[in-house]
């Protein structure tokens, strides 16, 4: 099996970017699965329900979110109804919607998908570990699910290797989101699960982490919030991850990064 994920989709930019490159990734590389990060495409906070229905138009079977999860408060109502937008899984007990979701590809296969919040340098929540944990174990990897990613979204590249170590040879991807940074750590661990500790956003790079420069630099400088935060609006990068399955045990056997246009372009893999 051939899956793609894509990191923090943010603001216009990156929306436009996801609409027009996605569905020629998906052709040019027969992807069988799409996850993409959807927790910054409104404004940079949160994803409105057209937005969220654009990056599904656009190819993704699956989106993720992260701690700007309720940004949009129509969020909070269309997510229930939604088995293919994922709020993080440990989140408290109560928070409308789910953390991890089976969604059958377009090829048949059947695909676990989990989202999960982290908790180094990020906001009090409940054990990521123990969590994720718990829905990969309700829907193992080989019986019930072809393939399980992870998106695990937290600032810290340290709480994410820990957490590819922590689920080795039990799903297929574990990736980061949330710094927006894309690293170059990209590999397979020993137990067969693919790793890399960010995959970057689909934004434009010629900012700070998507926002146009000049008000966190301000920020840093003086202390003093003299604007909003706007998403930066030039082309954007497409960053993500690309793995290859093996059919009958759904570990991985090739990673492959992407970074797709905008300033960050790098030559599309041979893949
Ligand atoms: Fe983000
Ligand atoms: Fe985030």
């Amino acid at each position: 099996m051939r899956l793609l994920f894509l990191g923090d989709v943010v603001g216009r930019a990156g929306r436009d970017a996801v609409a027009a490159r996605l569905p020629e990734l998906i052709q040019r590389y027969d992807f069988d699965f799409v996850v993409v990060n959807g927790e910054n495409a409104s404004h940079g906070r949160g994803l409105t329900e057209p937005h969220y229905n654009g990056l599904r138009e656009a190819g993704a079977d699956v989106v993720t979110l992260g701690d700007h999860a309720f940004d949009q408060r129509d969020t909070l109502s269309y997510i229930a109804r939604e088995p293919a937008l994922l709020r993080p899984v440990n989140m408290p007990e109560g928070t409308p919607g789910r953390g991890a979701t089976l969604i059958e590809g377009r090829n048949g296969h059947r695909v676990l998908v989990v989202n999960s919040l982290g908790r180094v340098f990020m906001n009090p929540i409940d054990d990521p570990f123990r969590a994720t944990e718990a829905a990969v174990a309700a829907c193992p990897l080989g019986e019930q699910a072809d393939a399980v990613l992870v998106d695990f979204h937290t600032e810290a590249t340290s709480e994410i290797q820990a957490m590819g170590h922590f689920l080795d040879g039990r799903v297929s991807l574990v990736v980061g989101t949330h710094t927006h940074i894309p690293t170059a750590d990209h590999r397979i661990l020993r137990g067969g699960t693919a790793l890399m500790a960010d995959a970057g956003m689909c934004g434009d790079f010629d900012s700070v982490i998507g926002v146009d420069a000049e008000e966190p630099l301000n920020r840093f400088l003086t202390g003093v919030p003299q604007n909003r935060f706007t998403p930066a609006e030039g082309e954007a990068t497409l960053c993500g991850v690309a793995i290859e399955t093996d059919p009958k045990t759904g570990l991985a056997l090739r990673i492959a990064p992407i970074r797709h246009g905008g300033v960050l372009a790098q030559a599309l893999p041979d893949f």
